[in-house]
């Protein structure tokens, strides 16, 4: 059986979609269900839905083959698989921002709220500034507005919640988009059944899934 772990939440959504538009591989799959894993024994495939951090551990661990996850959280959790494949969906972007500032020039800014620590000492020591980092779990728009920080790093996708809550976008720090990994000795073992997955899932992109070779080998 080939297992794969999907983030749940917009990349389970949108992958589901697209295994559905592109392949007979999403039929099993309901995510108005709360069930976790979904057999499909006809095409010997396992889907399972993990949370977002969770799936490159799966995939590291060698628990799931394949993995469909969200470029942030790979860029964040370090993780040792091979990125196989971008899937160039659930599009948004990293990014520095904060209050308005009265000039129109991107204020210096000290304490960074974020759920992206890495990703911003990262950025930060690239540009050789000292900033505080605070580590936050979710509603990272609140830190500035409650005066728990100068500014947050965060993803963006329509700009409605940094909108709504006054904020504007100081930096661009990536683009982000939903990546298929797959773990090293899997890709030896399973390449056959993880390469016909990789090509139908591949489908969905332009170029297809025969850029996955060139991209692992790359
Ligand atoms: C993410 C992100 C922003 C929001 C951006 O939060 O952290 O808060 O989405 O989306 P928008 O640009 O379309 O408004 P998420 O919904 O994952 O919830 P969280 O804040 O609880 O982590």
């Amino acid at each position: 059986m080939l297992k794969i772990a999907i983030a749940k939440g917009r990349v389970a959504q949108k992958v589901s979609e697209i295994l559905l538009d592109t392949s007979d591989y999403g039929s099993i799959i309901n995510l108005k269900s709360r069930k976790l894993v979904f057999i499909d024994e006809d095409k010997e495939v396992v889907f399972f839905m993990a949370k977002p951090y969770d799936v490159p551990v799966y995939v590291g661990s060698g628990a799931a083959d394949i993995g469909i996850v969200g470029k942030d959280v790979l860029m964040e959790s370090e993780s040792q698989a091979y990125e196989i494949l971008d899937l160039k969906t659930c599009s948004c972007r990293m990014v520095l921002a904060g209050p308005l500032p009265k000039d129109n020039v991107r204020p210096i800014v000290r304490k960074i709220a974020t759920k992206y620590p890495r990703i911003s000492a990262e950025y930060f020591d690239s540009k050789s500034e000292a900033v505080e980092i605070i580590k936050l779990y979710g509603s990272i728009e609140l830190a500035p507005l409650m005066g728990l920080s100068d500014a947050i790093v965060d993803i963006v996708e329509s700009g409605k919640t940094l909108k709504e809550n006054g904020l504007v976008v100081y930096e661009d720090i990536c683009d982000i988009t939903a990546r298929v990994i797959v773990n090293r000795v899997s890709y030896k073992m399973k390449n056959k059944s993880i390469n016909t997955f990789v090509s139908a899932i591949g489908t969905s992109v332009e170029g297809g899934g025969a850029n996955a070779q060139s991209i692992v080998m790359g």
